[in-house]
């Protein structure tokens, strides 16, 4: 693909788009399947570089992983403790999600590990699961006194003790990782989040035959002897990547598209609740389950936008969403506040500072706040050069306003193989 690539002006985007799958739903379909004793058959599994980190960290602790025709994986696994000692260090590349829940599982293991990952992924804060889980027994040591990657993994003394846990922050990495470690502790383990994140985990332990409870933002799990894994899991398309086209198609004047089965799951539909409150124009039919999980087709079509203002409870249903809801926010009328979001400084980069700067340089009105974004309607929309801090969702979101406007070059681009490795192709379909 090149250091840069141009993303030329869009005619209005019209058919079917198919989006890859869900990237939440895949890392959890190989991890808890290769905690399972029988053969898993996962379809429509996202094969691009985060999940493949996911594939080759439980591949190095003895899960056989064979991939088949199409979007088609087979992972068999040796039982819920069946899982062997790495000969060599693992690595997360760029995936927080496989870090973070992996983490939560090597905990609970009587044998050594130690975890690596890319240079965002080495700046990024591992303390905040270090710690719930050294609280049930856990041996982790990290650099910079237990803060960040590389880190090892001792085998703890004993079984790790279940432990309720209240976050400090919504994230379901972390909820996952307690919990994951939790199926190997002694008693129950309950986390309580602030606000609910995402709950594909809860939903894919219950489809392996754990038990769990919820109250609230509460999920409580009691220890696990043996998983039962499903025959087939069919994960659903990745509302995060159908963002980029909700949003395009919103504002390209002349668009209409259908997404074809995409996840609806009520915790990640946050994106949808926010277009239609700007006066999006989206239509949901065909809906159905795909396991436990929602699913649907989405129609959307060209709609004129209002500003709108979000914070609590909303933003961890639509956090990887905001970089290209920005770009909406630009094409709208009116201002639009975004706050409670600091969550967006620690992920694959600081996504405030970025959609702030490079917004900015294509002559969007956007300032960044401490924990937020303030944008307003900008009809002045140039071509320029921009940079994608290696970071997939700024890439895609600067590729979207640049459809809209006139055009974007974007440096680093390939980074778009973290999520959605044929997006750049499918954008160029769309060219004016
Ligand atoms: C994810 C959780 C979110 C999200 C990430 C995927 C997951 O991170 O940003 O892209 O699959 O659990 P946090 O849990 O850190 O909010």
């Amino acid at each position: 693909m090149g250091a840069v690539i141009r993303i030329e002006p869009a005619a209005g985007l019209t058919g079917n788009i198919v989006v890859p799958g869900d990237k939440s739903i895949s890392h959890r379909s190989i991890m808890l399947a290769g905690l399972a004793k029988t053969p898993v058959l996962v379809k429509n599994f996202l094969f691009a570089q985060d999940c493949l980190s996911t594939v080759s960290c439980m591949q190095a602790l003895g899960v056989k992983v064979e991939q088949k025709a199409g979007h088609e994986l087979v992972v068999t696994g040796n039982g819920l403790r069946g899982l062997v000692e790495p000969d060599n260090i693992l690595d997360a590349g760029n995936s927080g999600t496989t870090l973070r829940l992996l983490l939560g599982i090597l905990a609970a293991q009587p044998f050594f590990s130690a975890f690596t990952g890319d240079a965002s992924l080495r700046s990024r804060p591992m303390g905040r699961v270090i710690k719930p889980l050294a609280d049930m027994g856990a041996v982790i040591a990290a650099r910079r006194k237990g803060r960040l990657l590389p880190l090892s993994i001792a085998p703890a003394a004993g079984r790790l003790t279940g432990i309720d846990y209240h976050m400090p922050m919504a994230s379901a990495q972390v909820k996952s990782a307690v919990l994951l470690a939790g199926m190997f502790a002694d008693g129950t383990t309950t986390v309580t989040e602030p606000y609910a994140s995402r709950d594909h985990t809860e939903r894919m332990l219950e489809t392996f035959g754990a038990g769990l409870e919820k109250n609230g933002t509460a999920v409580r799990l009691r220890g696990v002897a043996e998983l039962s894994a499903p025959a087939a899991i069919e994960v659903p398309g990745d509302i995060s990547s159908a963002a980029f086209w909700l949003v395009a198609a919103s504002i390209i004047p002349g668009s209409k598209v259908t997404l074809s089965n995409v996840g609806i799951n009520p915790t990640r539909t946050g994106i949808l609740d926010v277009l239609g409150q700007m006066g999006a124009d989206i239509q949901l039919t065909n809906e159905r389950w795909s396991g436990r999980e929602p699913v649907a087709d989405i129609t959307v079509k060209h709609a004129r936008l209002q500003g709108v203002s979000i914070d609590g409870a909303i933003i961890p249903r639509l956090v990887d969403e905001i970089p290209v809801l920005a770009v909406a926010a630009m094409f709208a009328a009116g201002r639009t506040i975004i706050s409670g979001a600091e969550e967006l400084r620690v992920k694959e980069t600081d996504r405030l500072k970025a959609v702030a700067t490079e917004f900015t340089k294509l002559g969007g009105l956007i300032t960044e706040t401490k924990d937020g974004l303030l944008i307003d309607p900008s009809p002045n929309l140039r071509s320029a050069v921009c940079y994608s801090y290696h970071d997939h969702r700024i890439a895609m979101a600067l590729a979207v306003a640049g459809a809209a406007a006139q055009g974007v070059e974007i440096e680093q681009p390939d980074c778009v193989a973290i999520s959605y490795p044929g997006f750049y192709a499918q954008l160029n379909r769309f060219n004016g």
